[in-house]
C-alpha cells in the first residue's frame, strides 16, 4: 500500500516583533482571528488534508499555544453546570482537534533552523510544513494538491502565489518552467527577499510546504542567509539545483483565498474578510462596514 503522509510541522518559534507589544507576553499565532487564535486554522488546515500528528515547533513566552490545545478542566465543568453545549462544544473541538506535539527552538535562529528541529520526530518521511501566518480559506484546495504532486513527483512541493512585483522583495521568489500540469511548476531557483526591482519573478512562495526528509542534510549544512537566520528557502534553492538525491523541488501553483496575518495591515484585511463572510457576524458587519466607507471621504 501506498505511504500516506500524516505528519504536519508548525513552527511558531518567531519573535513576532511587527506585533510588539502585543506579542512581548503572548505568542502571535494565539491573535485572534474574528474568534479563534491564527493558530487554529492552521491545525485545522493540517487535520482536513489528513495530517492529525501535528508537531509545534515553540520557544520562549509559548505556553497559550499549547493550553489551547488542551484541556481546560474547570471551565469545561462550569461550562457543563450551564448546560451550555454550543460554548462547551468550541472548547472541545480544539482539544481534540489533532494528537499535538510539542518541541522548543531554544533561540529562534529562522524558519530553516525551527524546521530542522522537527528532525526526530519526522524520521525519514515527507511531511508538511505550516506556517501560522498564513490562513488559507478552508473552502480552496491546496494542501491535499500538493501532498498528491508530492507523491507523484516524488519531489518537494511548495506553494505559490502570483503577487504584485511591488511586494516582491517581501516574499522567497521562484524561478520555474512549466510541467505538463497546469497548476504545477518545475522550480529552478530560489531567492529569498530579493532586493526591490530584482525578483526573477512574480511567483512567491507562500507558507505551505510539503517536503522530503532529505531537506534536514541540506539544513544540517545550510549557511546563515538573510537576516542572518537559517532560511529554509536556501536549502530549498540547494536541493532545486543540487545532487538527485534531494529529490528536485515543485510548486502548486495557488489561486484560492489567502489571508496574510504577517503584519499589522494585512491581519486587520484578514479579519474583515473573514468576518463580512461569516453567518452570525456578516448580515450586520456589511451594512455598518459600507456606511463607514462612505463616511471616510
Ligand atoms: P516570520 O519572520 O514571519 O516570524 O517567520 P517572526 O520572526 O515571528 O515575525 P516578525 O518579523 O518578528 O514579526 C515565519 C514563521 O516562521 C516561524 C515564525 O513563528 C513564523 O510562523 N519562525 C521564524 C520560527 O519558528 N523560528 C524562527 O527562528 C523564525
Amino acid at each position: 500500500m501506498a505511504f500516506r503522509l500524516s505528519k504536519a510541522v508548525i513552527p511558531a518559534a518567531g519573535l513576532g516583533t511587527r506585533f510588539l507589544p502585543a506579542t512581548k507576553a503572548m505568542p502571535k499565532e494565539m491573535l485572534p482571528v474574528v474568534d479563534k487564535p491564527a493558530i487554529q486554522y492552521v491545525v485545522e488546515e493540517a487535520v482536513a488534508a489528513g495530517l492529525t500528528d501535528v508537531l509545534m515547533i515553540t520557544g520562549r513566552n509559548k505556553n497559550a499555544l499549547e493550553n489551547h490545545f488542551d484541556r481546560v478542566a474547570e471551565l469545561e465543568t462550569t461550562l457543563e453546570k450551564k448546560g451550555d453545549t454550543d460554548k462547551l462544544q468550541k472548547v472541545n473541538f480544539s482539544t481534540d482537534l489533532a494528537d499535538m506535539h510539542y518541541v522548543r527552538q531554544g533561540d529562534p535562529k529562522g524558519l530553516g533552523h525551527a524546521v530542522l528541529r522537527a528532525r526526530m520526530h519526522v524520521g525519514r518521511e515527507p511531511f508538511a510544513v505550516l506556517l501560522g501566518d498564513d490562513i488559507i480559506d478552508h473552502r480552496d484546495v491546496l494542501l491535499s494538491r500538493m501532498i498528491e504532486v508530492q507523491e507523484q513527483r516524488h519531489a518537494s512541493v511548495v506553494a505559490l502565489l502570483e503577487v504584485d512585483p511591488s511586494v516582491a522583495h517581501m516574499y522567497g521568489i521562484a524561478t520555474v518552467e512549466a510541467t505538463d500540469e497546469e497548476d504545477v511548476v518545475k522550480i529552478n531557483g530560489l531567492v529569498e527577499k530579493p532586493s526591490p526591482g530584482t525578483a526573477p519573478s512574480n511567483l512567491a512562495i507562500i507558507g505551505r510546504y510539503v517536503l522530503r526528509p532529505e531537506v534536514f542534510d541540506v539544513l544540517e549544512t545550510t549557511a546563515p542567509g538573510k537576516g542572518g537566520e537559517i532560511q529554509l528557502t536556501d536549502a530549498l534553492q540547494e536541493m532545486a539545483n543540487g545532487p538527485s538525491w534531494t529529490g528536485g523541488v515543485y510548486g502548486v501553483v495557488f489561486r484560492g483565498r489567502r489571508y496574510d496575518t504577517g503584519d499589522r495591515l494585512d491581519y486587520i484585511k484578514a479579519i474583515v474578510q473573514l468576518a463580512v463572510e461569516r453567518e452570525d457576524l456578516g448580515p450586520e458587519l456589511r451594512p455598518w462596514l459600507r456606511d463607514f466607507a462612505a463616511d471616510l471621504d
